[in-house]
């Protein structure tokens, strides 16, 4: 019999970033170079995570390229070619058969209905495996290819958001289950009276519907989020069904955990029907040696130019070029300060004055983590910590984020997975052919049927 834990299983997703999620990691000899450009990469990797029983694989998206100097961008090229998400995961649909499939797709630059009819065709194509990260975007740069000058303010970022999906959801409506009953004796192809139109009308969109897709092997495709906000809080306890969102503490865990799961009640959820998968790099070894050796080595591969740029980001903008990189952070970037700067700006200022780290220093360790935590060890070492947060309430599960591909997901696949398996963790085998099954989510009931 398969053992299980006293919570039962937690959930795993992989988030694949093109040749892994380390900012070196595509100067790493084992990661695929190509990997933006390479749909047989994806699909492989997409295979090897189904292997390990993974309930999703989880892509991300903008609609711009990176921005910023150039001459740093050209040493990491990460997100600056890439694929239209939803289109290679239609490929990779066609290869596999159990795994999720989620790619974001942003609600400010984009269109409910286009948005709607995208992932219900995905869930079609992939017999029930489709989801949407429901993301506002945090990016000037998106703005300027969609006929704006700057970026919605937050406030509204998330008006719009909340309004989008509203759309959306009701256009995964339009078509009752047993809608097309396709009777050659009777010349009817579907039942009229099971088709509604939406008439959304709101402050910002006015849609008519119905969707021209039938509704979908999930009722409704699997919805995520991965905000730190209070809007996007309140957005993820509305509709959301797994949540991203980094935590950093078991302690910060807990109380994000109790804080979104007791947001539910007042929206008719049931609070087990919200997902909390935190980002989670992990870099296993056989020994805790081997584990920091390859740790050190991504380190030791990030160019200069690319660190100076990653920490000057983190310090607001503070231009970091020209200064001496075995030198001090410089003092006047103290002083810009505002209430509005980052965790990162405070833990960069206090990692230069309180340890005296260089600039390099300073970029070597900021860049390791990349918003992110961290856990590099043995096997036995990274399933203690997972465990603890699993089973004390802090998480569901986790969104594993591999430092390099696809030699980082085969290292997790080999080590990381028979360990969590071994102590009744983690599944052997998928619970059923749906993502909604395999996450313990419901199927939404069509608005228009009681
Ligand atoms: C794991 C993870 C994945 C994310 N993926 C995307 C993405 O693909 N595209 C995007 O524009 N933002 C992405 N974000 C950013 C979030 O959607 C969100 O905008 C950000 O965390 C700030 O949240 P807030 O707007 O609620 O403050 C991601 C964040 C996390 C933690």
């Amino acid at each position: 019999m398969t053992r299980k834990s006293p919570r039962g299983f937690m959930k795993l997703g992989a988030f694949f970033h093109p040749t892994g999620n380390h900012v070196a990691a595509w100067m790493d000899e084992s990661a695929q170079i190509d990997a933006g450009q390479n749909p047989e990469h994806y699909q492989s990797i997409a295979q090897t995570a189904e292997r390990g029983k993974f309930d999703l694989m989880f892509l991300a998206d903008a609609v711009a390229t990176r921005d910023g100097d150039l001459n740093a961008l050209s040493r990491w090229p990460q997100y600056m070619a890439f694929f239209e998400p939803t289109t290679l995961l239609s490929s990779i649909a066609s290869v596999t058969s159990r795994i999720g499939l989620v790619s974001t797709a942003t609600t400010s630059y984009n269109e409910p209905y286009n948005v709607a009819r995208i992932f219900a065709s995905l869930d079609h194509i992939s017999h029930g495996r489709a989801g949407w990260n429901v993301v506002t975007s945090g990016n000037v740069s998106e703005a300027y290819n969609f006929s704006r000058d700057e970026h919605y303010e937050h406030g509204v970022r998330y008006e719009r958001a909340e309004d989008f999906a509203e759309v959306v959801r009701g256009l995964w409506d339009s078509w009752e289950d047993d809608a097309f009953v396709r009777d050659r004796s009777q010349g009817r192809y579907f039942t009229p009276e099971k088709l509604h139109f939406l008439n959304h009308k709101s402050k910002h969109f006015s849609v008519r519907g119905p969707l021209n897709v039938a509704r979908s092997p999930q009722g409704h495709p699997v919805l995520f989020l991965a905000s730190a906000s209070e809007p996007g809080k309140e957005l993820a306890a509305r509709i959301g069904e797994g949540i991203f969102s980094p935590l950093h503490s078991l302690e910060a865990a807990q109380a994000f955990y109790k804080d979104l799961k007791g947001r539910m009640p007042k929206f008719g959820r049931d609070p087990e029907h919200l997902k909390v998968m935190p980002g989670l790099n992990v870099i296993p070894g056989r020994t805790e040696k081997e584990a920091r050796d390859k740790f050190e080595h991504l380190t030791s591969l990030i160019h200069p130019d690319v660190g100076v740029e990653l920490l000057s980001d983190a310090v607001d903008g503070f231009d970091l070029r020209g200064y001496p990189i075995d030198g001090p952070l410089p003092e006047a970037v103290d002083a810009t300060e505002t209430k509005a700067s980052t965790g990162h700006f405070r833990n960069v200022v206090r990692w230069a004055r309180q340890e005296k780290l260089t600039i390099r220093q300073l970029y070597q360790r900021f860049a390791g983590a990349r918003g992110q935590r961290s856990l590099i060890g043995t096997p036995q070492q990274i399933v203690d910590d997972m465990e603890r947060w699993f089973l004390n309430y802090g998480v569901d599960g986790f969104l594993i984020q591999p430092s390099t591909l696809p030699g980082g997901l085969d290292d997790i696949v080999a080590m990381v997975i028979p360990e969590l398996q071994e102590r009744g963790l983690f599944r052997t085998e998928y619970e059923g052919p749906t993502l909604r099954d395999n996450l313990g989510l419901p199927r939404p009931k069509n608005r228009h049927v009681n």
